[in-house]
């Protein structure tokens, strides 16, 4: 895959997944016995194993962690104008899941101290027409969520935890994805667990346990006539092969978290005394790093991202900017979705100064000091 990506063989792409245990041996059993759909038996094994990894009780595998977010606020059962408070900082799939729905999606800004969102703003942004919160684990760090998680309780306001990029990661010893109502997942290459593309959604509850396989599956009728369908749906099911990767990777969990953090540490010691950057800590009171990726902020004026970017490619180091906030978004300001004079001043600082260094699971301590070198050298 590396070789493939660009032709320049020592180029360091800025996610290479590992693929080294069971799942090919899975994947050639879909394929000789022919179980390739989703009906085939590795999805409700890979569904409970995923589930009981995260101490929940129900898993229901989806085609991607979007589908995940989709299905799961289809299934709080809002009604059109409700509010559900989001990030300003995260992936376009935290917006499209309300827009998409008629929710509307109310904003915060970022906490300079983890990247996440800042606590004290959500607790602003409540009112009586919050409905939920998406709670969005961003980069490395857990939301620090313990506050809100009581005022939500106490207002009966709904939880979803996106996880997609903290599989493994624990908040306060308990595993991130185990709170809330609903949690999601994504398994796409640059997850700690991939499938190729994919997603879960768990919870502890059956009734949003049978709606959410109900969406998935385009709702089909349950009441004697099975093309008679309950509601508006979609087709977002898991196929045989995804769960037979999936599998085989689940089974490395530990070794892949250990390896997360060791790649998070290795980049931050030879990072850590460079006065124009802001890397993150190896941990916080709350949980300790899981480093999805390592990001870098730049602190001192002097360096523009665009620049520093490019040199690194020049030394065939290829990097990602870090998301770009939802009240910028193009399409969005189109549709007047925001106020225009939207001011969220630390979610615009990390999307105009940060961006991540290769830090997937094929990485090799030799690249990452290559890389580390050339940042060093580059932002100096
Ligand atoms: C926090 C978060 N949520 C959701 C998603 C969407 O997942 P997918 O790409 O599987 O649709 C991503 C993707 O990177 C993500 O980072």
């Amino acid at each position: 895959m590396r070789k493939k990506l660009k032709s320049k063989s020592n180029f360091i792409p800025v996610n290479t997944p590992k693929i080294f245990g069971n799942e090919k041996a899975y994947v050639n059993k879909c394929l000789s016995t022919g179980w390739v759909s989703s009906e085939g038996p590795y999805v409700k094994k890979f569904e409970s194993l995923f589930a009981k990894y995260n101490n929940r009780k129900f898993g229901i595998s989806v085609s991607n962690g979007t589908a995940a977010l989709e299905i799961s606020i289809k299934a709080l059962n809002l009604k059109k104008g409700d509010e559900v408070i989001i990030p300003a900082f995260t992936i376009f799939s935290s917006i499209l899941c309300l827009l998409k729905q008629g929710i509307k999606p109310v904003l915060v800004d970022s906490d300079s101290n983890n990247w996440n969102m800042d606590i004290n703003e959500i607790i602003k942004k409540i009112n009586k027409n919050t409905k939920a919160i998406i709670i969005t684990h961003i980069y490395g760090f857990p939301v620090n969520m313990k506050k809100v998680l009581k005022i939500a309780k106490n207002k009966k306001i709904k939880i979803i935890e996106d996880a997609a990029e903290m599989i493994g990661q624990n908040y306060n010893g308990k595993k991130c994805g185990s709170f809330g109502e609903i949690s999601t997942f994504s398994f796409y290459a640059n997850k700690h667990i991939t499938t190729g593309e994919g997603g879960m959604i768990l919870t502890n509850d059956k009734k949003y346990y049978e709606k959410c396989k109900s969406l998935r599956n385009l709702c089909f009728g349950t009441s004697g006539n099975r093309f008679n369908h309950d509601d508006i749906g979609w087709n977002y099911r898991f196929t045989n092969i995804q769960a037979a990767l999936g599998l085989g990777q689940l089974e490395n969990i530990n070794w892949i978290v250990k390896r997360k953090r060791e790649i998070g540490a290795r980049y931050h010691n030879r990072l850590k005394n460079n006065k124009n950057i802001i890397i993150q800590d190896i941990k916080k009171t709350y949980a300790k790093n899981i480093f999805w990726v390592f990001g870098i902020l730049l602190k001192n004026r002097k360096f523009k991202r665009d620049a520093v970017v490019k040199k690194l490619l020049n030394n065939n180091i290829q990097t990602r900017n870090f998301f770009y906030p939802m009240h910028k978004q193009k399409i969005l300001k189109k549709k007047k979705i925001f106020s225009k004079n939207m001011k969220l001043p630390v979610a615009e600082y990390l999307s105009k100064n940060g961006f991540y260094l290769p830090s997937g699971l094929g990485i090799s301590n030799t690249e990452i000091d290559f890389v580390s070198k050339k940042v060093n050298e580059i932002i100096n």
